[in-house]
């Protein structure tokens, strides 16, 4: 009979997601009328940017003339497209990505679960903890359970994790991160960098954030530090910087000069994501990449910035409110989330904030063990929502 893939079960058996919309329903059952405040899951809140809508249904309705067909398109994505975004992400800020370095895909989650593919099945895998869940479940999925080391952020370390003394071959870093809103600084990446080189290891920073960092201080991108070219890539995502949770596109960068160690030889790791994209990834669609690539106009630009400035206004009323009242607060000024620190079981505190307050959080534990204590907020929300958020809680804090 045919047999399952036998690491799936060793994957935990809900997703965080999906235990949180039961609880969810399970008040809404109790509670018919209470309005929630929803700040779980991180998804947007705002409408297409309205530049960036006109150029998706202008490229949309362009499909239906035989002058605006368009089929499959390049494999790594319209050169337009990679062109604006090695200028505007890019070569504007001083970093060096070539277009050709650029990989358009339909969204950074297929792109940090399905990377994994291209590496040796025993390597050792460094995956911060807490963090975006999908890193440790790909790695699973792939048979790779007893090959991940978890690189503990705590309140010890502020949340960022550091270069362990154990050599690894592989490490996920998120920064700004979810769920922490922790970021990097300069010189902690470098230390990252510097351990990769040393090591002979692969980073995979993942930039899903970047557009909310505002200190010029920070690193955006891992390519601004000397010698990332040759033991790093990124994947950035314009989900949550565009409001592209629903139109789905990202892209991720490769240097050309990233080589691993392949048999007696190495190999040159754009060469295999170049392989694996084009034998199993047939592109995002044209109106999908039209609209991102309004997302690279001036004006887009400048629609698509207030929306996060708001989001970022949102978050640093959250933090505001979790500091006036003492408690231990990370994220929120660099980054959409607010991790607060409540000392208590984390899904005790979502239970207290939904039964009490009519506030749905994501609790911190759902994201690894280092989680237990904290729950996150999302900053995608309304400002009158969080308002609204910030006067339920003021009764139960
Ligand atoms: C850290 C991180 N990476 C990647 C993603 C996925 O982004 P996308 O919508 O592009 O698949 C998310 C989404 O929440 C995320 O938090």
């Amino acid at each position: 009979m045919i047999q399952a893939n036998p690491h799936y079960s060793e994957l935990s058996d809900t997703y965080l997601f999906v235990t949180i919309a039961r609880k969810v329903e399970e008040f809404k059952k109790v509670n018919p009328d209470r309005p929630l405040i929803r700040m779980g899951i991180g998804d947007v809140v705002f409408p297409l940017a309205p530049s960036v809508a006109r150029a998706f249904s202008e490229a949309a309705l362009a499909m239906a003339t035989p002058e605006g067909f368009r089929g499959y398109g390049p494999e790594q994505g319209y050169s337009e497209l990679r062109e604006a975004i090695a200028r505007i992400d890019y070569r504007d800020k001083g970093v060096d990505v070539d277009p050709s370095e650029i990989f358009i895909s339909d969204g950074s989650k297929c792109d940090v679960g399905h990377i994994q593919e291209l590496f040796a099945p025993e390597i050792h895998v460094g995956i911060p903890d807490p963090v975006y869940p999908v890193y440790r479940d790909s790695n699973i999925m792939a048979g790779r359970k007893d090959f991940i080391h978890l690189i503990p952020a705590t309140r010890q370390n502020g949340m960022v994790p550091l270069p362990p003394s154990e050599p690894l071959d592989l490490v996920y870093l998120c920064s700004p991160n979810n769920p922490t809103g922790a970021v990097l600084s300069r010189d902690q990446l470098a230390s990252w960098v510097e351990y990769a080189l040393r090591n002979k290891a692969l980073l995979l920073f993942d930039a899903a954030y970047a557009a909310y960092i505002q200190d010029s201080e920070l690193p955006r991108s891992i390519f601004e530090i000397p010698g990332a070219r040759d033991c790093a890539l990124e994947f950035r995502s314009l989900s949550k910087s565009a409001g592209f949770t629903g139109v789905r596109c990202a892209y991720t960068v490769v240097p050309k000069e990233l080589r691993i160690a392949s048999q007696d030889s190495t190999v040159r790791v754009w060469d295999l994501w170049n392989r694996r994209q084009s034998t199993l990834f047939n592109g995002v669609s044209w109106p999908v990449q039209a609209a991102a690539l309004a997302v690279y106009s001036e004006q887009g630009q400048h629609e698509t910035g207030s929306q996060v400035a708001a989001y970022l206004e949102n978050a640093r009323m959250l933090a505001n409110f979790f500091r006036d009242r003492g408690y231990e607060v990370y994220g929120g000024d660099n980054a959409p989330y607010v991790w607060v620190y409540l000392g208590r079981d984390s899904w005790e505190a979502f239970d207290l904030f939904l039964n009490k307050a009519a506030v749905v959080v994501t609790p911190g534990s759902g994201f690894g063990d280092q989680g237990q204590g904290f729950v996150r907020f999302s900053a995608f929300q309304t400002p009158e929502k969080v308002q609204q958020a910030v006067d339920a809680l003021k009764d139960l804090l």
